[in-house]
């Protein structure tokens, strides 16, 4: 049975198992994708019980919105929660923008894309250089009073950003980059989480695929952002252990950890085709004992 979870002071209920579509529609960032992959994936995970889809704008330039919209048609809206972000400038997307007019149309423009009337969690997908944080939080406050979002986020704010964004305490949820092997958040960012009850969702969970175990080499030192890859390979012999006793999977054991971890509201692994989104869904199954969970929490 899938654990359900509620995002920061919102009523915004959702699987705690999500699903990350960067590699749904988006062809910008790998031309080889094909929409009827990231289509079979977003139903199969919707199929066995994930509720959270986070796409963005920058998935595809929209057409990731575009896939989910398709995706999402034979679905009961209401059961699902759908996240999206926004901040890259359509045909300058490596300039980014928070102002208020910039948000509203973004807004607009991802209801249309997803074929829907409301949002369920909208985010700053990264902070601009000029907008003052709080008066963007306010142009999503009113688009929240509005009906067309139910809960606000920021993403890859730093923690001062956060801050001055959250002054009137209007934000529910940040999206920032934390793993096993990336555990930065935990010494200032989760503290100001905690005590302002907003909701957090790492995203590179998996170190965009390392963690799943199956890469014994690097291909071209794309895992170098990741640290040091001998190193996390004797983690991931550790974590094969624990997979083992419960026949699992090592990224299923790694995304039951995050499910488990009192700081992760969502936890939203990637997936490029169903039989993925198949497999990282069925880590709900997996109940780790708190040794397993400790072990895991030093295995890197
Ligand atoms: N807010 C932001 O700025 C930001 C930045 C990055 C990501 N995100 C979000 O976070 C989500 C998660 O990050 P991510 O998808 O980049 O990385 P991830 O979840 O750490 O890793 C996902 C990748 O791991 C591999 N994988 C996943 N499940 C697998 C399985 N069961 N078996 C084998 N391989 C598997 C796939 O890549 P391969 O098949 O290529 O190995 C997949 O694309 C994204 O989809 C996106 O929604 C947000």
């Amino acid at each position: 049975m899938m654990p359900q979870t509620t995002i920061g002071k919102t009523d915004v209920r959702t699987s705690k198992l999500g699903m990350g579509t960067n590699k749904v529609g988006s062809q910008n960032f790998d031309p080889q994708l094909k929409d009827a992959d990231g289509l079979a994936a977003v139903q199969a995970a919707i199929d066995h019980g994930v509720t959270m889809l986070d796409t963005a704008y920058m998935y595809g330039l929209g057409h990731s919105e575009e896939v989910i919209a398709q995706a999402i048609r034979p679905y009961d809206r209401q059961t699902l929660t759908l996240a999206t972000k926004a901040a890259h400038v359509p045909g300058n997307p490596t300039t980014y923008d928070n102002a208020p007019a910039f948000l509203r149309q973004a807004v607009d423009d991802a209801l249309m894309r997803l074929g829907t009337d409301y949002l369920d969690v909208f985010y700053i997908h990264f902070p601009d250089d000029h907008t003052d944080k709080a008066e963007a939080v306010n142009a999503l406050a009113d688009m929240r009073r509005a009906g067309k979002l139910r809960a606000i986020g920021v993403s890859n704010f730093s923690l001062a950003q956060l801050q001055e964004a959250n002054q009137d305490g209007q934000v529910d949820i940040v999206e920032d980059h934390y793993s096993l092997v990336h555990r930065e958040a935990e010494r200032e960012l989760f503290p100001y989480l905690r005590a302002n009850q907003i909701s957090f969702v790492p995203y590179f969970p998996l170190a965009a695929g390392l963690l799943t175990g199956k890469y014994t080499v690097d291909p071209g030192g794309r895992f170098a952002r990741f640290g040091d890859f001998g190193h996390i390979q004797s983690g991931l012999a550790t974590v094969r252990q624990i997979a083992t006793t419960h026949a699992a999977t090592i990224a299923q054991v790694l995304l039951a950890w995050y499910m488990a971890n009192p700081d992760i509201t969502v936890v939203i692994p990637g997936a490029r085709n169903a039989a993925q989104a198949i497999q990282n869904a069925a880590a709900q199954d997996v109940v780790l004992s708190q040794a397993e969970y400790r072990v895991i929490d030093q295995a890197f």
